[in-house]
C-alpha cells in the first residue's frame, strides 16, 4: 500500500512507520520535522494548515514517482501526529492542534477517496489518566464500551477526533479505525523505567496498569491495514500483561476496591481489555517487559 503516515517522526511513529516500510508498504511521513529514515519519505507539513494537508495528500512523495505515467494516490492514511499529552503546550493549543489537524487529515483523505484510515486516539479518553485527583474505572477490565468523558484538553481532543472520524466514515463508507493507545513504551525503555514501576505499582494507576510496546503497536497498525470491511471502530491497544508485577487480584485489592469486575481475569492479565482487537483484527501481542526485566519472586 502507498501510505500517508502523519507524525512518523515521533516516539511511536518512528517505530511504526519504518515497520510498515519493512512490510513492503511505501510510506510517506508527513510531520513538522523529518524522520530521516532511509525507507520512509519525509514531507514537512503543518497539518493544522488545510491547504498544506490537501497538497501533501494529493501530491508526490519521492523523486522516483516522477517516472510514473500517472500521479499515484494513497491507499491508506495512518494519522499519529498530535501534541501527545497535557503539559507540553497550553491546554488550548493542544486541543486546537489535535482537533484541527485531525479534521484536515480526515476531510482531505475522505474527499480524495482514501478507503482505509487508522488514527491514534488514546487511553486518556477513559478519564483516568489526566484527571484532577483519582478517578477509577467504572468497571474492569476497561473495554471500548466504557464511558469516555474526560476532563482534560488532550483527552477531550481525542474524544472530539473520534466523533469527527465517525462522521467522515458515515459520509462515504470505507474503513476508519481509531486506536485507543495505552502508554507507549520503546524496547530500550524497559530496563530504564520498569524497575521503578515494579517497586511502586501506584506509578501505573493512571495508565490502568497497562502499556503498549512499540513493536506490538506496529503489529496492530499492520492488522488494521490488512483487515477490511469493519467500517468505523475503535480499539484499545495494549500488551497482554500488566506493567506491574502484582497479580490482578492484588491490584484489585490495592487500587480497585469496590470497582465492578465484569468477567474473570487471568493472573497477570491487562486491565485494559484487548479482547476486541484480538477478535476483530487477530491482534496478538508478542512482547512483554518480562523478557527484559526479571519479575520479582513472590515473597522477595
Ligand atoms: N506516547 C504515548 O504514550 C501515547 C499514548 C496514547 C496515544 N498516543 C497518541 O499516539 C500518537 C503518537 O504519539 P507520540 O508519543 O509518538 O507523540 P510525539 O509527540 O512523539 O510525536 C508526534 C509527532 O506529531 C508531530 N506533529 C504534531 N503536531 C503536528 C502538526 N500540526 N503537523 C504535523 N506534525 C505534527 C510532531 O512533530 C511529532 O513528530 C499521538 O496521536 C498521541 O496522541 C500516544
Amino acid at each position: 500500500m502507498r501510505i500517508f503516515f502523519t507524525g512518523g517522526s515521533g516516539k511511536a511513529g518512528r517505530h511504526v512507520a519504518p515497520y510498515l516500510a519493512e512490510q513492503g508498504h511505501q510510506v510517506t511521513n508527513a510531520d513538522l520535522v523529518p524522520l530521516n529514515h532511509p525507507a520512509v519519505a519525509d514531507l514537512r507539513v503543518d497539518l493544522t494548515d488545510t491547504g498544506e494537508t490537501y497538497s501533501a495528500l494529493s501530491g508526490l512523495a519521492r523523486m522516483g514517482e516522477l517516472e510514473l505515467a500517472r500521479k499515484p494516490a494513497y491507499d491508506a492514511v495512518v494519522h499519529f501526529a498530535a501534541v501527545p499529552a497535557i503539559l507540553i503546550a497550553s491546554d488550548a493549543r493542544t486541543y486546537a492542534n489535535n482537533v484541527l489537524s485531525t479534521y484536515n487529515v480526515l476531510e482531505a483523505a475522505t474527499r480524495l477517496g482514501v478507503r482505509k484510515i487508522v488514527f491514534a486516539s488514546s487511553e486518556t479518553t477513559y478519564r483516568i489518566c489526566f484527571a484532577q485527583g483519582e478517578r477509577r474505572p467504572q468497571y474492569v477490565p476497561v473495554d471500548e464500551d466504557h464511558p469516555t468523558v474526560p476532563e482534560d484538553s488532550y483527552a477531550m481532543s481525542k474524544v472530539a477526533n473520534e466523533v469527527t472520524a465517525r462522521s467522515f466514515q458515515a459520509r462515504n463508507g470505507g474503513d476508519v479505525y481509531g486506536l485507543r493507545i495505552n502508554n507507549v513504551i520503546e524496547p530500550d525503555e524497559y530496563a530504564e523505567m520498569f524497575p521503578d514501576f515494579l517497586a511502586d505499582p501506584s506509578l501505573r494507576r493512571r495508565n490502568i496498569f497497562a502499556y503498549i510496546d512499540t513493536r506490538d503497536l506496529s503489529q496492530m497498525v499492520q492488522r488494521c491495514l490488512e483487515v477490511d470491511g469493519l467500517g468505523y471502530e475503535v480499539f484499545n491497544v495494549a500488551n497482554a500483561d500488566m506493567s506491574v508485577a502484582l497479580t490482578t487480584q492484588e491490584v484489585r485489592d490495592r487500587f480497585y476496591d469496590g470497582v465492578t469486575l465484569s468477567r474473570q481475569m487471568g493472573r497477570d492479565e491487562t486491565f485494559y481489555s484487548i479482547d476486541k482487537a484480538r477478535e476483530l483484527l487477530g491482534y496478538a501481542p508478542q512482547h512483554s517487559w518480562r523478557d527484559v526485566v526479571p519479575a520479582p519472586q513472590p515473597g522477595v
